[in-house]
């Protein structure tokens, strides 16, 4: 292997304790912690995961935590009367509709109830139109795309100029990501499934970004000698030879590309542990606008 690796577990661990340190400065000046509520409609399994793992990482980090499982079929106005609770509760700096919703629900019309200052994953379109803005900013960028930019900076590696490909456009990492891109100056490709030429577009890129949700679909030859590959893919494959019955990999053919990349962020290890890093620093930023002591 020539290539860098990024330790998004480590990088991920700074993020969380400066978020630790701001919640105790916050209460040592006499402010509530912080207060992050997620709301989860029907059991999807991944998803009761996932939430729970950021409840879990809350109440480390002295961040107060709270949830709402509603059954799978409630109704549209049930779920917006919910956040609109949320909404005019000052104890509530921060609100989390866990996604995907069940089909049945306007999930843009859910996320767009949310107060945009309590907006902490960035999904409120007043956010995302801000994102796609020149000179203007957000209240929150989402947290998955704002953790590849954040490992990018940690290792070094140059935005401004640089040819950036976005493999995939999803509202929640591929566009965000993109748009995070041309704020710094790169010049971005994105690509989706009706892109001609995908492999050679990629080998021209400074920096690849992985979110296209295939296994291990970006291979040696789709990779420029030196770039930085960061992959945001999450796979499980069932495996009878490992103690769990499964291995986890990620949208990029890592023992390969490793070989060419200069930087490489792996998956599992790399973005997974960002995102929930730079959610909880999005619910400290919540409180801070809430208390007055950020101006926005
Ligand atoms: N589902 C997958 N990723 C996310 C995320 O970052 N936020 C929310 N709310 N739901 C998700």
């Amino acid at each position: 292997m020539t290539a860098k690796l990024i330790d998004g577990k480590a990088v991920a661990k700074k993020v969380r304790e400066q978020a630790a340190a701001d919640v105790a400065d916050m209460v040592a000046k006499g402010y509530a912690p912080p207060g992050l509520t997620t709301v989860l409609v029907g059991v999807d399994p991944a998803s009761e995961v996932y939430v729970g793992m950021k409840q879990r990482m809350c109440k480390k980090l002295g961040i107060e935590s709270s949830g709402y499982t509603l059954p799978a079929d409630s109704s549209q106005e049930e779920v917006e009367a919910l956040v609109q609770k949320l909404n005019d509760d000052p104890k509530v700096n921060g609100i989390l509709v866990q996604l995907p919703l069940p089909g049945h629900l306007d999930d843009e019309a859910i996320l767009k109830t949310i107060s945009p200052e309590k907006d902490i994953d960035g999904f409120h379109p007043l956010n995302m139109g801000r994102l796609a803005q020149k000179g203007r900013e957000p209240l929150f960028v989402p947290c998955t795309p704002d953790g590849c930019i954040y490992l990018l900076d940690d290792a070094g590696v140059e935005l401004e100029g640089a040819n950036a490909v976005v493999l995939g456009r999803s509202n929640i990492v591929g566009m965000p990501a993109a748009l995070l891109l041309v704020k710094r100056n790169a010049t971005v490709t994105i690509c989706h499934s009706r892109t001609k030429n995908l492999p050679e577009i990629c080998a021209n890129a400074d920096i690849l970004i992985a979110a296209v949700g295939r296994v291990e679909m970006v291979k040696k030859d789709w990779v420029k000698p030196g770039a930085a590959v960061i992959d945001v893919g999450t796979h499980r494959i069932d495996d009878d030879t490992k103690e769990k019955g499964y291995y986890l990999t990620g949208d990029v053919a890592f023992d390969e590309v490793s070989e060419v990349a200069g930087y490489i962020s792996p998956s599992p290890g790399g973005v997974g542990p960002m995102t929930i890093a730079m959610l909880m620093r999005n619910s400290v930023r919540a409180a801070q606008i809430a208390h007055g002591l950020i101006e926005v």
